[in-house]
This record gives C-alpha cells, structure tokens and sequence, in this order.
C-alpha cells in the first residue's frame, strides 16, 4: 500500500488529523503521522518510503529529499514555501504544492489580536489606546492582507495597501486605498501589517530605511517571516524611537536585547501562532490531503509551486 506521510514539529488539532486521515484512506493510502520530532534523523527515517508528504513549517531541504526515494510530491500545508528547497525537489521530479488562503483569516485574526493587546498595554489596567481612526498600511495584498484589511475596516481603521501585483480597482472595491510606492506606505501608517513572503528579495528588506519613515506612535506587525527584517535596523529604530513598538508571530533573533532594554513595547509569540486554530488546521491540513490524492489518481497539478 502507498503511504503518506504528516511531518508535523507542530501537531495539527486532532479534527485535523483524523481528516487527512479520512480522505487519505478512503482513497486506499497508509497513513503516517510523525509529530512533535525533535531531530532531524527521525524526519529522514519517516519520509524514506513516502510516496507523498504534509508538512507545515518542517524543513524539507535536499537531505531529506534525497532521504525520501519514493517521494512524488510534497505538500505544504500553508502559504508560505520557504522551507522547502524548491530547486532540489524539480531536479528530483518532486512536486511541491502549498495552500493558498486555507489558513488566512487565522492569521489576520492573529495580527488584529494582537494589535489590541498591545494598544490596550497588554491589558494591564492602564489606560491604553484604540484601533479606531488609526492608519494600518497593508504591505503585500494576498490572501492575509485581504483579512487584515476587512477586519481593521470592521474596527474603524483607515486601511492602506502597497503591492505592484494587485489592481487598484480590487483594493478600492474592498474599501482600501492604494498607494504605489511603500515609501509611501511607511510615511501615511502608524500600524504596518507585514504579509510578504521570505525570498532573495525581501530577506532582510525590513529595516531602519522604512521603519524611520512612519510617523508618531508606530507600530510593525510581523505574521509574515522573521527572516523578512533586517535586525540591526529594527534595534536602531528601537533605540532612536521610544514610540515604536514591534508586534511578532515568532521570536526575533534579537529578542533577548529587545526584552532587556524595551519592555512593554513589543510582543512575540514564543512559537509560530497565526496558523494555529482548529479551524485554520482543518482547512489546510484537509486540503493538502485532497491535492495528494488529485495528484496521485489523476495528475492534478494545480497550487504546484515549482514550476
Ligand atoms: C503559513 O505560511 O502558512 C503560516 O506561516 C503558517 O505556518 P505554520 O503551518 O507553521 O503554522
């Protein structure tokens, strides 16, 4: 029988699983769960006679597809791809696929949650701040930025979005002004909701240039990939900038000096949180299984990222 593997560091919610489960066995495939590893030995035991794999932010590099003989295609169970190394997966003949918009609107909740945690000075009985009336720029408009764009809408917000790939028309329909230069964007925010993927271009695209630019009282929300700031600047501005306050789904590498020298002024989920409801597991984890079986049975390609 042909066996399909769940890589999971982070464990979907049981609903989830006992989904992929369902889908994946009725089509008459083994199901394999390997969750919460802790070395990479064990992933490269797991995978070496998969047919196909869910992951969400596991690590697939060229070790472990080469550790995985049989693969044919991995899923990423997610939006963003950053973890798999796409080059060594064409060269392997491995399809890779993601998820896009499954697991969004966790995310954007996320973002919006926690900007009230930190306008309401993490509900520590003092007097805080409200979302109302505030500029949020969204930097990138795909699938999250469209949720964080609705929901501060919802919370009186005046919504900005750069992003060269997405029409005016679209954001205007949707209540959000565009603005074509993210120069721009910086200068108009206090809040900045980051939603670009981590590539060659954007790594460390994040930093002092930018951040100086926004005005009193700013705010950088990051459910995108710590790998997108440039360290040293986000510290600079820290230092120069006693008003600006640094909300993060994960941890920075800075964190500790971040911690010692500005408390009360940032945020940071101590893992990875965005994706991290039962509701956002269910809906990609079960579409990840489905795309594994429209591939196997009938060749379906379609969400395959390395093209
Ligand atoms: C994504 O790219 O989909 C999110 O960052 C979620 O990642 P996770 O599945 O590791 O929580």
């Amino acid at each position: 029988m042909n066996k399909i593997l769940v890589a999971t560091d982070k464990p979907f919610a049981a609903s989830a699983v006992n989904g992929i489960r369902k889908i994946t066995e009725d089509a008459g495939y083994e199901l394999r769960l390997l969750e919460k590893y802790t070395t990479k030995a064990e992933l490269l035991e797991a995978v070496a006679d998969v047919e196909a794999m869910i992951i969400r932010s596991d690590i697939v590099d060229a070790e472990v597809l080469a550790a995985a003989r049989k693969l044919k295609i991995v899923v990423r169970a997610g939006a963003g791809y950053d973890n798999i190394d796409l080059a060594a997966a064409t060269v392997k003949g491995v399809v890779a696929m993601n998820t896009p918009g499954q697991n969004s609107n966790a995310v954007a909740e996320l973002a919006l949650g926690m900007m009230v945690y930190m306008a309401r000075g993490a509900f520590n009985g003092a007097s805080g701040t409200e979302l109302k009336g505030k500029t949020i720029g969204i930097h990138a408009y795909g699938n999250v930025g469209r949720y964080v764009a609705k929901i501060a809408l919802g919370f009186g917000m005046k919504v900005y979005a750069f992003d060269p790939y997405v029409k005016d028309e679209a954001m205007i329909a949707e209540g959000v002004t565009p603005i074509h230069n993210v120069e721009e964007l910086y200068k108009t925010c206090q809040y900045i909701s980051l939603h670009i993927p981590a590539n060659d271009q954007t790594k460390k695209s994040i930093g002092k240039n930018l951040l100086s630019l926004m005005p009193k009282g700013a705010t950088l929300v990051n459910t995108a990939r710590k790998e997108v700031i440039d360290e040293e600047g986000l510290l600079a501005i820290f230092e120069e900038r006693p008003d600006f306050r640094y909300l993060s789904d994960i941890e920075p590498g800075c964190k500790a000096e971040v911690a010692e020298k500005y408390t009360g002024r940032f945020f940071f989920t101590p893992k990875k949180m965005g994706a991290q409801t039962s509701e956002a597991n269910n809906n990609a984890g079960l579409a990840a299984a489905r795309q594994i079986v429209g591939f196997l049975e009938k060749g379906d390609k379609t969400y395959q990222v390395n093209k």
